[in-house]
């Protein structure tokens, strides 16, 4: 039987239309290089998972189907043992993804025009949601201080005063810098916003994947006026490899905020539910936890291994994360403009990863490389880079 836990087999993306392999994201030249772009895992995903669904493909009929009774425990149990976290069954909603979740928020509780605080480096879809609503992107930037990026709380007061500064995203854990705010700092966060009329929509789709002694606190966990000032977005997509299959929760504790996103759920018609979706979601939440861990502590070792090849190489360095499978390299010592850059790792290393520059203009000379793949492919990538940058020495001296 094969080991349910091998996460070391490559299995070729390019047999389904993946889109971190696809020439959209790799361009027409590119199909030889290390995708490591897309946030999503190259492993398999969770036994139980596909056993489930393959047992719901044999059952062969795919008429309309309501949420299934056990979905909504099977969230509730996971946040609660994992996470500690009680949610009432009544403050969740399904959702078809995460940043649809966001995108409905910034409709429904700003104004056209109104501010959406946002703390770059951070994942670019924000902005493009901001934008795509009519709202106005009010930068945030977290601060580097000694290789760790942290908050800037007193800019944070600043902005959040503007009247017409109406909302913040947080991205909690935060993708791409790897940081997993702690409570003190989401207190502290959740107390300027509310304290300014700001809500705080919380994507919370990297959750499960922290790293020992950084655990993941849900920001609606942090007090009942967080809670009741917030929009949670959760998803078990990043977790348990199922991005593909769509699906999300959005966690609304106010009454009135929650009636609207219903009736919004309802005009757009985004309330159907996928029959594989709702198979594979109940499942991950049911049966995925040893799977998880298993996956952690082979991410964990993945980043062992870039930490050491990095360790006595000054233009690559890393940024220690606290969770994701998504890691911060700094490449500034190189000197390259961001399209240098790119083309550098591209041409010299073989390296198609997120240029840092996506995330905001903090993200000059950065680059963010994804690391849930198998361990000899990772490997195999850094000898490629480490041998560039010894090549860019060589030419210099
Ligand atoms: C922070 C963050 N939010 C949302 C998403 C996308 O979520 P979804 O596919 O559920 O819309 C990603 C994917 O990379 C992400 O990193």
């Amino acid at each position: 039987m094969a080991d349910p836990f091998d996460f070391d087999e490559v299995i070729d993306r390019r047999e389904v239309p993946a889109l971190k392999v696809h020439r959209m994201v790799l361009g027409t030249d590119g199909m030889g290089l290390f995708p490591a772009g897309v946030a999503d895992m190259d492993f398999r995903a969770p036994k139980p998972i596909l056993d489930a669904m393959a047992q719901r493909l044999a059952h062969g009929v795919f008429g309309y189907e309501t949420i299934p009774d056990g979905l909504m425990p099977a969230l509730i149990a996971w946040m609660k043992q994992r996470h500690a976290w009680t949610i009432h069954p009544d403050h969740i909603l399904r959702a078809p993804n995460v940043l649809n979740s966001l995108s409905m928020a910034a409709n429904l509780f700003t104004r056209p025009g109104d501010g959406i605080i946002v703390q770059p480096p951070v994942f670019f879809d924000f902005a493009d949601i901001i934008a795509e609503n009519g709202r106005r992107m009010v930068e945030n930037p977290l601060v580097l201080s000694s290789g760790r990026y942290e908050m800037n709380f007193d800019e944070l007061a600043t902005c959040a005063a503007d009247p017409r500064t109406t909302m913040l995203f947080l991205c909690n854990p935060h993708n791409p810098v790897g940081r997993v705010w702690t409570k003190a700092e989401l207190t502290q966060l959740g107390a300027i916003c509310r304290q300014n009329g700001v809500v705080v929509v919380s994507d919370e789709i990297h959750a499960d994947i922290t790293f020992q002694n950084f655990p993941y606190t849900p920001f609606a966990s942090i007090s009942d006026a967080d809670a009741q000032n917030s929009i949670t977005c959760l998803s078990p997509a990043k977790s348990f490899n199922i991005a593909a299959c769509c699906g999300a929760f959005t966690v609304v504790s106010d009454e009135n905020r929650r009636n609207a996103l219903k009736a919004e759920n309802s005009r757009l018609t985004v309330n159907k539910n996928n029959a594989f979706a709702s198979v594979a979601m109940e499942v991950a939440y049911k049966d995925g936890g040893p799977w998880l861990d298993a996956a952690i502590a082979y991410i964990e070792g993945n980043l062992s291994l870039v930490r050491a090849r990095l360790s006595d190489i000054p233009e690559a360095s890393l940024i220690e994360p606290e969770g994701t499978f998504l890691i911060w390299l700094d490449f500034r010592q190189l000197g390259l403009s961001p399209s240098e850059l790119t083309e550098f790792l591209r041409c010299e290393a073989g390296w198609a990863i997120t240029r840092g520059i996506a995330f905001g203009d903090s993200g000059a000379g950065f680059g963010r490389l994804n690391i849930a793949c198998p361990r000899a492919r990772l490997e195999r990538a850094l000898d490629r880079l480490v041998q560039a940058i010894s090549k860019t020495r060589d030419t210099a001296q």
